[in-house]
């Protein structure tokens, strides 16, 4: 991780979960951060935290609230990026909004909605930044899927298409960006980590968050963010990160996808009862 130290680091979803505590250890190794999310006294408690316990000072550290649904601000958040700090050494497309509900009772507007959010405002902003690494020829774009991007899980429909698509998006870019070596494109794909991602899901309706936790087993969130710095310092392209179990079900529907299916269909049938 220590490759990392004095890069200018760009999180989106750094206001929680993941995005906070890559906040933190980024700011021990002594990067300069730029914090985006939508809420900006979350993002402030999380400066107030990187200023306390980590290595950087007040100039390091930029607050730059930013809704990924509204695209048409992306280009002038860039701008504001590239006056403070000249450039942009890797963008880590981190924020997001899962899905908790059956896929009869979910209204369009919620597949829409996380459309918007976890696809379309990801790419939008991935494109407003490469042009700066293309002209810099370097820089990596670090986007933080699922492996919900992979498997599929009941219940979760619109997140699981949202984070496909994502994953279909990064992978052309990895290619389209071929003849630029050193722009890195790196996937993360987490298995079940820490954070308030189930309390913050769209259930039936867009107006309607899940707002509780469900008991299943999780990665720690400080053990997953020191991998994806791990993975980002290595250039890594593909880098699953969970449990066992969960990877299991992930190599079973990379290379056995009918098998795969008939697998989740008998869980999903324990689990109801
Ligand atoms: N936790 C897991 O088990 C897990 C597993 C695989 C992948 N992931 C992925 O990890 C990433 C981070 O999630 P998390 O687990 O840390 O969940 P989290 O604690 O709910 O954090 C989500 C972050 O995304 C931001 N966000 C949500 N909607 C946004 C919008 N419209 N515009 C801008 N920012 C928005 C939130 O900030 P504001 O509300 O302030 O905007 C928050 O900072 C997500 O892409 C998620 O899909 C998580
Ligand atoms: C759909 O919503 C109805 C009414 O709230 C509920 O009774 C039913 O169990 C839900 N169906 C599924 C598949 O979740």
């Amino acid at each position: 991780e220590q490759e990392l130290t004095g890069l200018v680091v760009w999180v989106t979803g750094a206001s929680s979960g993941i995005g906070e505590e890559l906040a933190y250890q980024l700011s021990k190794l002594g990067a300069s951060l730029v914090l985006s999310a939508r809420r900006k006294h979350e993002l402030e408690r999380v400066k107030r935290q990187c200023l306390e316990n980590g290595n950087i000072n007040e100039k390091d550290i930029l607050i730059l609230p930013l809704d990924l649904t509204d695209r048409s601000g992306h280009e002038a958040a860039t701008k504001a990026v590239l006056q403070e700090f000249g450039k942009i050494d890797i963008l880590i497309n981190n924020g997001g909004r899962s899905h908790c509900a059956s896929i009869v009772n979910t209204s369009m507007d919620v597949f829409k909605e996380l459309m918007e959010i976890n696809y379309l405002g990801t790419v939008s902003l991935t494109k407003c930044v490469l042009p700066h690494m293309i002209q810099r020829k370097q820089g990596k774009i670090v986007t933080v899927i699922s492996l919900l991007g992979i498997i599929s899980g009941c219940f979760s429909s619109g997140y699981c298409a949202s984070k496909h698509a994502l994953r279909g998006f990064v992978n052309s870019l990895d290619i389209e960006i071929g003849e630029y070596p050193d722009i890195i494109i790196s996937n993360i794909y987490p298995g079940p980590i820490h954070s308030n991602i189930l309390k913050n899901a769209l259930t039936e309706e867009v107006t309607k968050t899940f707002g509780q936790d469900i008991a299943i087993h999780r990665m720690a969130t400080s053990h997953c963010v020191q991998l994806i710095l791990i993975a980002m310092a290595n250039n890594l392209k593909e880098v699953w990160i969970s449990e066992k179990v969960f990877l299991l079900l992930a190599y079973l529907w990379q290379y056995m996808p009918s098998v795969a299916l008939s697998m989740s269909r008998v869980l999903d049938k324990l689990l109801r009862k």
